[in-house]
């Protein structure tokens, strides 16, 4: 019988990789799609890997002829806010225009598993519930990624109404962080502007400073507020997604987050008091895009898949974050 292989599209990102490595350790065969315009093949560290863009149908193509295709993991995108703003066609291409290829795709081929990394992004400023935001909150995104990806979400919707035995998972990540505990694989871009990465790197002198964006948001400290998530914590919420999936013919929309939230004053605080290094920090208006306030209601991604998280402690997010800067330096 022919094996059955799960395409990873954006595997050698940041979150991807990490989810490869998962799903490699569990026993899963995958095959990594990826254009590598941000990822890094090293990162892909189980698998096959493609080197492909998703605009490119003939190579999409050929892959799910080649393999036996089960289920797609989805997170090949372009994920930077104020880019998004600045360039909104840039994200209705890579986001959306590149998704509906690859949903064409699981039709034509009869994949019927599809999981899909979406945003916290989608629900724009949320429903100002200080306990956080619930995936029943209608999605109103107030900048093009948010948007981007949302329609993502519908066209999964629309398409699982019409195909009784196609289903999808859209995990609403909220700010992922954090690194491999084994330190083998990590956020690569020097040019991240994750702000735990900002910070580690300021710290440890690749940058000059770490710019605090707004300090005027109706918060307790005036800086914006966000639910930290470990990414070896979300890697294992596919996973259990994965499972679901293969037993369940049902879709739902979940948030990935911890149910709350820290100021970037605490993040750039935490990671001073860790280091024990001040590092310049310097107060900048706002951004485009940002809302003040994104914090998760957490509790149906546990009802529904049944994800424990294990790593819920912004100190050691922020340690393994560090260990991977530390051993790339
Ligand atoms: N990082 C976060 O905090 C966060 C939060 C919410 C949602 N997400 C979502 O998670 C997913 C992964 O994000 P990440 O932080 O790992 O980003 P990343 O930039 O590290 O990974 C994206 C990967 O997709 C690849 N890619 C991009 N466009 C492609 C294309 N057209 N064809 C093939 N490959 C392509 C890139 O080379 C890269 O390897 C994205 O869909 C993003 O929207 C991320």
């Amino acid at each position: 019988m022919q094996e059955v292989y799960g395409l990873i599209t954006g595997g050698a990102g940041y979150i991807g990789s990490h989810v490869v490595k998962l799903l490699g350790e569990s026993g899963y065969k995958t095959v990594t799609y990826d254009n590598l315009s941000t990822g890094n093949k090293d990162s892909v560290l189980y698998g096959e890997f493609v080197e492909g863009d998703l605009a490119d149908l003939e190579t999409l193509d050929g892959v799910f002829k080649k393999y036996k295709i089960g289920y797609v993991i989805h997170f090949a995108a372009s994920i930077i806010v104020p880019e998004s703003v600045e360039d909104p066609m840039k994200y209705y291409q890579n986001n959306t225009q590149n998704s509906a290829n690859l949903i064409n795709m699981c039709i034509k081929h009869n994949v019927n598993n599809f999981i899909f990394s979406s945003t916290a992004a989608t629900y724009g400023l949320g429903d100002g519930n200080p306990d956080g935001v619930d995936e029943k909150c209608l999605p109103l995104p107030i900048n093009p990624y948010g948007r981007s990806k949302l329609m993502t979400e519908w066209m999964l919707e629309d398409v699982a109404n019409i195909t009784p035995d196609f289903n999808y998972i859209a995990l609403r990540y909220f700010n992922v962080s954090g690194a491999d505990l084994d330190g083998k694989i990590g956020q690569m871009s020097e040019k991240s502007t994750l702000l735990i990465n900002v910070a580690l790197q300021t710290a440890l002198g690749n940058r000059e400073q770490l710019e605090i964006f707004g300090t005027d948001y109706d918060t307790p400290d005036g800086t914006c507020i966000r639910d930290y998530i470990h990414v070896v914590d979300l890697a294992q919420a596919h996973l259990d997604a994965l499972k679901y999936l293969e037993k369940n013919p049902q879709s739902h929309i979940l948030n990935c987050g911890y149910g709350r939230g820290a100021s970037v004053k605490e993040v750039v605080k935490a990671v001073k008091e860790l280091l024990k290094i001040d590092f310049k920090a310097v107060e900048s208006p706002r951004r485009a895009g940002d809302p003040p306030v994104l914090i998760s209601k957490a509790e149906k991604i546990g009802e529904v898949i049944g994800w424990k998280p294990k790593h819920d402690n912004l100190t050691k997010i922020i340690e393994s974050a560090y260990n991977w800067q530390k051993a790339k330096n």
